[in-house]
């Protein structure tokens, strides 16, 4: 790089200009920060200086050479583009061009390893790779998103400040924090997207509920989602939820949610939490069955097919409306503890394979604004974290393992309930299933052993003995057990 010095009075660029990172530009502006613009194709950042180049100091580039030397040293750069190849493509043009402790950070929604093995090349070069998960949306990377920095402690402290001041803030606290090494914030971030699948998912168990067991319409079933956000449940998804039942319609004049096709899509962030919970052998069921019930949303060939098909002998609705809307408000709030008790487990998990030292406390502090899933009842889950770093799972912290026993009842009610009625509630199901199969103190893990032993010599251990110690028992010969 050769471009005189005078010319770099930017303190960040951005390249990738489509609407989060205009937004992120323009945040970035707004907080005083001139801001170095660039875009693959320039009409975007022409059309981002035409429509708020007032609103900051922007300094407009056509390519990466010139982009870079607008830039204060060390540079920092902000990759918003899309995952994948595309990203490797702008990473190695940048890193080709900067120069030994700048910065490249990656502020899509990319693989965790895939960040693990940039961030290796990267560093080979002498420069630095950060991976961050930025959460919100448009309007959060505009107004302040909670973002989940990975990478070397070292570029944090030039770069941290900067991120943290265009975060939300709660409490004067702000929604970004050091997550820890090379793939973390990205992990970190795909875990919250599994989080969020399976609050959606919860969610729309309960507006199903709502709408199939009682008979209520949308707008009703707004109006009893915007008294659930005055309580526990208070949270951005269940405030939407009420936002979007309430839509009508221009067209024909009836609730949007009801012309809207029935086929959930997905990007692909929650299938790679599942994936990588596999891996890693977390049971994140919640995280499971929202994947698996957008899947199933579009599977058309088989709803097509199997429509009609016997539903049994089904039970009566509920007489008391009231009551089973309040067993199912506090079915919703039990299982989205499990939820996150869930993903907490496999952000653990995940810290542990990679070394990472999260603090997983510091995730409840940095999502309780600007995520997605930000609620109210983050707070609670970070206390729990203060209180216990080592939680074994969030439903055995004080407050949850109370919050659940006022709910449990109300929990299976309503899963019994919408079984006699044909409601399909994998969410719900699963996340009693789960509570229920933890407190269960002997499963059938034991009989899965024996049968393992008796077609394949897998072996067991005894309840009597060691874990370590593995035993085999002579299924084909005389039966008799011997020390492996
Ligand atoms: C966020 C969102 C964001 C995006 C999801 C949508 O935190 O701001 O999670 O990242 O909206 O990736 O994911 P699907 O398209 O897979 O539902």
């Amino acid at each position: 790089m050769s471009s005189p010095e005078t010319n770099a009075t930017a303190q960040i660029g951005v390249t990738g200009l489509a609407v989060m990172g205009s937004n992120i530009a323009r945040n970035f502006a707004h907080h005083g920060y001139t801001v170095a613009l660039h875009n693959r194709s320039v009409s975007k950042t022409d059309a981002l200086l035409d429509a708020h180049g007032s609103e900051g100091k922007f300094v407009r580039s056509e390519t990466i050479p010139e982009f870079l030397a607008a830039l204060e040293k060390p540079r920092r750069v902000l990759i918003m583009v899309k995952a994948g190849d595309p990203t490797d493509a702008v990473i190695d043009e940048l890193a080709d061009a900067m120069e030994e402790g700048d910065i490249i950070i990656d502020g899509g929604n990319s693989l965790y390893t895939d960040t693990i093995r940039r961030e290796k090349a990267i560093r080979e070069r002498g420069l630095h790779f950060v991976g961050a998960g930025i959460s919100g949306g448009e309007e959060g990377a505009l107004n302040g998103p909670s973002i989940m920095p990975g990478g070397p402690a070292e570029s944090y402290k030039s770069l941290g400040p900067l991120l943290e001041e265009i975060s939300a803030h709660v409490d004067g606290v702000p929604c970004c924090t050091h997550i820890g090494p090379d793939g973390s914030g990205h992990f970190v971030k795909m875990v919250h997207n599994g989080i969020e699948y399976s609050d959606m998912q919860l969610i729309g168990e309960a507006y199903q509920l709502l709408r199939d067991g009682l008979g209520k319409t949308a707008p009703e079933i707004a109006e009893i989602f915007g008294e659930w956000n005055k309580g526990d449940l208070d949270s951005y998804l269940i405030e939407i939820t009420s936002e979007v039942l309430k839509q009508v319609d221009a067209k024909t004049g009836k609730p949007l949610v009801d012309v809207i096709l029935d086929e959930a899509e997905q990007k692909g962030t929650g299938r790679w939490t599942v994936k990588s919970a596999l891996d890693l052998g977390v049971p994140v069921t919640g995280i499971a069955e929202a994947v698996f019930a957008r899947a199933l949303s579009g599977s058309v060939t088989q709803r097509k097919a199997t429509t009609g098909l016997a539903s049994g002998s089904l039970g009566a609705k509920p007489t008391d409306a009231e009551k089973f809307t309040d067993d199912v408000s506090k079915a919703l709030y039990a299982s989205k503890i499990v939820a996150y008790a869930q993903g907490f487990n496999q952000i653990q998990a995940g810290s542990k394979e990679y070394d990472w030292n999260i603090t997983p406390g510091d995730m409840a502090t940095i999502w309780r604004g600007g995520c997605i899933i930000r609620a109210k009842f983050l707070n609670r889950i970070k206390e729990a974290f203060d209180d216990e770093p080592e939680l074994a799972t969030l439903i055995v912290a004080p407050y949850f393992r109370e919050a659940i026993e006022a709910a449990i009842d109300s929990w299976r009610r309503v899963v019994v309930t919408a079984t006699e009625l044909g409601i399909p509630i994998p969410g719900f199901s699963s996340a009693l299933s789960y509570y229920d199969a933890l407190r269960t103190e002997r499963l059938p893990a034991a009989l899965t052993q024996g049968l393992r032993d008796f077609f394949g010599a897998h072996t067991y251990g005894r309840i009597d003995e060691e874990p370590s110690k593995k035993f085999h028992t002579q299924w084909s010969g005389d039966r008799s057990e011997s020390p492996v």
